[in-house]
Order: C-alpha cells, then sequence, then structure tokens
C-alpha cells in the first residue's frame, strides 16, 4: 500500500509546485519571465493553494494511518462480496522436499545457486502437525485438522475423538452455494479428499466413502460439484474389471442415476475441453486406484492426465458455472503422490510430484490473478513423510558434506514401476532361474546406476518381496539422500498463500486446525451449524459413520499420547 502511494504524493508535490509558465517554458524553450512586482492577489493565491496543498496531505496522512489500523484489527482481511477459495494439499511434502526438488531443479535445468521453486517465493509460515492421539499424525487426522478445523485420531475422517461426526468447511461451503470441487492424485476415497465431504470412523472404509461423496448415503445429499482423480475401483462392483469395492454396489451407476456426468478415460478429460465443456456434478475417475507417479506419468500422458491439468479445467469449470452467481467456489487441490515417494524413500519419484505440485500451484496463481472475482490459495501439508535428509552418512567415519543430485537426474522410472516390472517378469518367466541380469538392466535402464554391486544384486534377486525399498535404497545411497523412517514424522511443515495480506492470520507457526479456521473464516461459513445437522440427523443412525476402530485402538474420547515403554532394540 505504502510503496503505491508514495510516488503518487511526489508526482502531487511536484505538478503543485511547477507554475504554468514553468510549465509553458519547458513546452516552448522560452525563458520564464517574472514580474519585479508581486500584488496582494499573488501572496494571496499563494497562501490559499499552500494551505490546500497542506490539507490535502492531512487528509491523506489520516486517511492512511487509519487504513493501517483496520488492517492491523482484521487479522483476515478478505473481499466482502463474492470470492473463491482454493485450498491446495502437499501430502507428506516437508521442508526438505522443497531443498531437495529445489537442488535437483537447478542441476537438472542448469539454473544458478539463486533460482528458486514457484512456491519459494510464496511461503508465510509454518504448521504444527500432531494429532489428538499421536505427536505424528496421519493424513486422515491430519486433513481433519483442515476440513473441521479441529484435533482428531490418526484414521478419523471428519469425526472427532468421541466419535461424532464433524461438520467441514466444504458442507458449509456447499450450504452457503458455493460451488465445490476435488482435485488429486490419489484414490478420491483416500482419506485427505474424503475428510472434505465424508464422515467415517476409520479410514479403510473407502466402500462408504465412495458412497457418502456422491452423497447417495450422505446425511447432506450431495455436497461436491466436481470430483477429479483417481481411485475409481472403489466405484465399481465387486467382480468386475478393475473393481476392489468387497460389495456388489454400482457407485458409479448410482452416480449416473443421480445426475452427475462421468469420465473415466484420457477421452474423456479432454473432452471436457480444459473446463469449457464440464456438465456438473462432475465425476472423473481417470485410474483404478493412483494416477502414476509424475516421473512415470509423463510419458503415459495420453491415459493420464496431470495434476496441473485437471487443476485448471476444475478451475475454469467451476469460475464458468459461478459465472452469473452470487457465491464462489471452494476448491481443494491435492499433490497426493509426495507422500506416497516418501512412503516409498524413493527421491527421484519425489522430486518429480514436487515439481508437477510447484507447476499446478503457478497455475493457482494465474488463474486467481487473471479472475475477476477475489479470491485467495493456501496452501500446505498434513505432515512431512519418510524423515527425509538431504544427507546420508554412509560409514562410521565422519561424513563429507554433500548430497548429488545427478544421481536422481539418472532415473527415468519410479522404483514403485521398476518393482512392478520385476514382478511381471518373474510371474513370466518361472523358467528363468537366475535373474541377476533381468535386475541389472532394470537398474540400467530404469535409475541409471551402472555400478550395482553383486552384494546389491543379490539382495534384489534372493528378496524380491523387498525390491521396492531395495531399488529406493540404491538410489537414496548413491545420491546420498538421507531417510529416517518409511512412515511419517513429526516435522513442522510449510504454509504458502497466494497472498501474504489476505492470509495474514497464518503468518509465522500455527496449529493446523488454525489453517482450517482460516479456511471458514475466509468464506464466512457456519461450519459448527453443519455439525450440529450432522449429529441431529434423525434417519441415520451414528453407524452410518461405519464401524469403530478396534478396541485397543479406539480412543473413546480420551485422547492421549503413548509414552515410551522399553521397545527400541532390534
Ligand atoms: C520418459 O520421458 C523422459 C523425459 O522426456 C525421458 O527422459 C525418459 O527416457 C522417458 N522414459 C521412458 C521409460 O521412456
Ligand atoms: C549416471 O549415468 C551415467 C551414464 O549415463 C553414469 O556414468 C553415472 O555413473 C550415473 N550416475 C550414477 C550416480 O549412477
Ligand atoms: C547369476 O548370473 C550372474 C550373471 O550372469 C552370475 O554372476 C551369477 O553367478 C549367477 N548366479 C547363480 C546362483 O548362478
Ligand atoms: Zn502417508
Amino acid at each position: 500500500m505504502a510503496r503505491d502511494e508514495e510516488p503518487l504524493l511526489a508526482r502531487r508535490d511536484t505538478e503543485a509546485s511547477m507554475g504554468q509558465a514553468e510549465e509553458d517554458a519547458l513546452l516552448t524553450g522560452e525563458p520564464v519571465h517574472r514580474g519585479p512586482r508581486r500584488g496582494w492577489g499573488f501572496w494571496r493565491q499563494i497562501g490559499v493553494f499552500a494551505w490546500a496543498v497542506v490539507a490535502t496531505l492531512a487528509v491523506i496522512v489520516v486517511g492512511v494511518a487509519y487504513q493501517k489500523q483496520l488492517a492491523d484489527k482484521n487479522t483476515t482481511q478478505k473481499p466482502t462480496g463474492k470470492r473463491n477459495l482454493i485450498f491446495m494439499v502437499s501430502d507428506g511434502m516437508g521442508p526438505t522436499s522443497l531443498s531437495l526438488t529445489r537442488s535437483y531443479m537447478q542441476y537438472a535445468q542448469d539454473k544458478p545457486f539463486n533460482k528458486q521453486l514457484v512456491l519459494d517465493k510464496h511461503m508465510i509460515g509454518q504448521s504444527r502437525t500432531r494429532s489428538s492421539s499421536s505427536l505424528v499424525t496421519d493424513s486422515a487426522a491430519g486433513a481433519t485438522a483442515f476440513s473441521c478445523g479441529k484435533k482428531s485420531y490418526n484414521g478419523a475422517i471428519s469425526v472427532l475423538d468421541d466419535h461424532s461426526p464433524c461438520g467441514t468447511v466444504l458442507e458449509a461451503a456447499h450450504k452457503a452455494g458455493y460451488l465445490t470441487g476435488l482435485v488429486v492424485t490419489t484414490r478420491l476415497t483416500d482419506a485427505t479428499p474424503a475428510t472434505f465431504a465424508a464422515h467415517v470412523n476409520a479410514r479403510d472404509q473407502e466402500d462408504e466413502i465412495a458412497r457418502q461423496m456422491i452423497g447417495v448415503s450422505h446425511p447432506l445429499g450431495r455436497v461436491v460439484d466436481l470430483m477429479l482423480g483417481g481411485g475409481r475401483c472403489f466405484f465399481l462392483p465387486k467382480g468386475t474389471a478393475g473393481a476392489c469395492r468387497s460389495d456388489n454396489e454400482d457407485v458409479v451407476a448410482t452416480a449416473k442415476k443421480m445426475g452427475w456426468s462421468y469420465a473415466s478415460t484420457r477421452k474423456d478429460f479432454d473432452a471436457l475441453k480444459g473446463g469449457k465443456s464440464v456438465k456438473l456434478p462432475m465425476l472423473g475417475l481417470f485410474a483404478t486406484e493412483d494416477i502414476p507417479y509424475e516421473i512415470d506419468r509423463r510419458n503415459e500422458s495420453d491415459i493420464y492426465p496431470s495434476l496441473d491439468e485437471m487443476a485448471r479445467t476444475a478451475l475454469t469449470a467451476l469460475s464458468e458455472a459461478t459465472k452469473d452467481s452470487e457465491q464462489g467456489f471452494f476448491l481443494m487441490i491435492e499433490g497426493s503422490r509426495i507422500d506416497h515417494a516418501g512412503h516409498a524413500n524413493d527421491p527421484s519419484a519425489q522430486v518429480h510430484e514436487v515439481l508437477a505440485y510447484d507447476k499446478a500451484f503457478s497455475s493457482v496463481l494465474d488463474f486467481l490473478e487473471k479472475d475477476s472475482t477475489p479470491g485467495v490459495m493456501v496452501a500446505t501439508s498434513d505432515h512431512e513423510t519418510g524423515g527425509l535428509a538431504t544427507a546420508r552418512q554412509l560409514r562410521p567415519t565422519y561424513p563429507d558434506y554433500l548430497w548429488y543430485p545427478d544421481a536422481l537426474a539418472n532415473a527415468t522410472s519410479s522404483c514403485e514401476r521398476l518393482t512392478r516390472r520385476y514382478y511381471e517378469y518373474r510371474e513370466a518367466h518361472p523358467e528363468i532361474k537366475n535373474l541377476t541380469d533381468y535386475v541389472a538392466e532394470s537398474l540400467r535402464k530404469g535409475l541409471g546406476i551402472y555400478d550395482a554391486t553383486p552384494a546389491e544384486l543379490e539382495i534384489l534377486v534372493n528378496n524380491p518381496d523387498y525390491a521396492p525399498y531395495g531399488y529406493a535404497d540404491m538410489i537414496s545411497r548413491r545420491s546420498q539422500t538421507g531417510w529416517s523412517t518409511h512412515g511419517h514424522s513429526a516435522a513442522d511443515v510449510n504454509i504458502y498463500s497466494s497472498c501474504s495480506h489476505t492470509a495474514k492470520a497464518l503468518q509465522g507457526n500455527h496449529e493446523n486446525t488454525e489453517v482450517g479456521a482460516f479456511l471458514r473464516e475466509y468464506l464466512d461459513l457456519d461450519v459448527d451449524a453443519i455439525t450440529k445437522q450432522l449429529r441431529g440427523h434423525s434417519v441415520l443412525k451414528p453407524s452410518w459413520m461405519g464401524p469403530l476402530p478396534a478396541e485397543g485402538v479406539r480412543l473413546d474420547g480420551q485422547s492421549h499420547v503413548e509414552k515410551y515403554h522399553g521397545n527400541f532394540k532390534y
């Protein structure tokens, strides 16, 4: 603000002090002739003029001070009329994922050390991530903190410690007249998207989550207008091709009956014309389970859309559909598989996931800049995955300070994909007893590893079950990337926004529930009213949220954090 006003004041000053004669002189090149005598009228004019300048300056100063005071008072400076909210989640992306990806990008694209990711330029704060049941959260509790703005136990899909449902920002947005959307690269029934539009006691109830998300068994009916992602198998009846439901319900058919339009192939996706010909509500299921990692998908873009393509399609579709409405839209976009690469400890898969997320992030910024409806994007992670370090001590001797991004650049395939190919090959060729040559070739072709030792090859050949971790460990060692777990960690994660001023409430270090609070406050939503409605629902008994977690795991409202009890040895 202040920066915009300074030149304005300066310009005003210069113009005001420049008399007409002087201006003419500048134009004509003639010297200015000033009369020797100045009458009363002249001095009166100067006086009036000086007074006017002082008064104008005073008004401006007071105005600026008042505005600043207002801005300080309202932690969230938000538009009062129609507005859009985009919430981005980078599942499992901790601060080190950024360092890893940034250095990789600089190496791979031959950029200088100060070249940043787009994300880097929009970092505004950090989020603390613990759940009610553990200092290390899972994605379900992590996303419930965003959707409901409340802490819950690991595994909870928008239910609280006492197993009562909590209303979500998406449900409240739907009720307030906003259009709503979810875009992910994993299963739409996975924890993060599920917490926005479903309520179950345990995240593995994906059959039920699918039904709630299309609205058939959700107490409030359909609350989502647009869903793009993977996880088709949870919408198809048991026994049919590419199905993974444990019952015979054809959720796709049910959705169509309810009025959803449906897309499941790249051809279907292209027919959406980047969002220009989307008929809402729209269900797009573009993979049986996960959409492949970006490192693999980029060679299969004739089969699968990218996160960026889906995000842009959703933005265009929702913005067109709300063109003449009083309310805008709420859209959640998740870079879902950064987390999976962390679980797999696969650094080359991860850098491509983060770059794909960075690209989608950049597209959201472009959208907000060009769109005539005001809006904001807030982005964060639910937790860190892998205990990632851009450092690795390989030997007992004191290590050198380095890591090698070039080893990541050698990989053209994810370790997940290499492993699947390896298993397929084993199954197709039971007659081949010695797979050493196959494994060595897969390392050269897939990871660019030419110096595998006999011991390394032997592990992969003799312990095929270890192959996913084996491949990933070989590339991690060569790049000297460190991992402390195949699970999650308690690290704080970054918060980003398209506008640090609008998202001022999230500057600095915050509890993840405060991110949830920001979302509802930005849209002025009454999430508690939704909670009441869900709890008081008379037709569907509490059992509509699926079975409770097993005895022993269950909290029953008594949230507590485990203490050390002697288990640290092998
Ligand atoms: C996939 O595409 C990348 C980048 O274009 C290329 O380097 C790589 O060799 C391709 N991978 C395969 C398996 O074709
Ligand atoms: C990367 O590939 C090149 C050959 O293209 C090879 O010489 C080099 O050793 C590889 N790097 C690693 C870390 O395996
Ligand atoms: C398997 O093949 C590799 C390379 O062809 C060879 O070095 C190794 O000795 C073989 N292993 C067995 C058990 O035959
Ligand atoms: Zn995870």
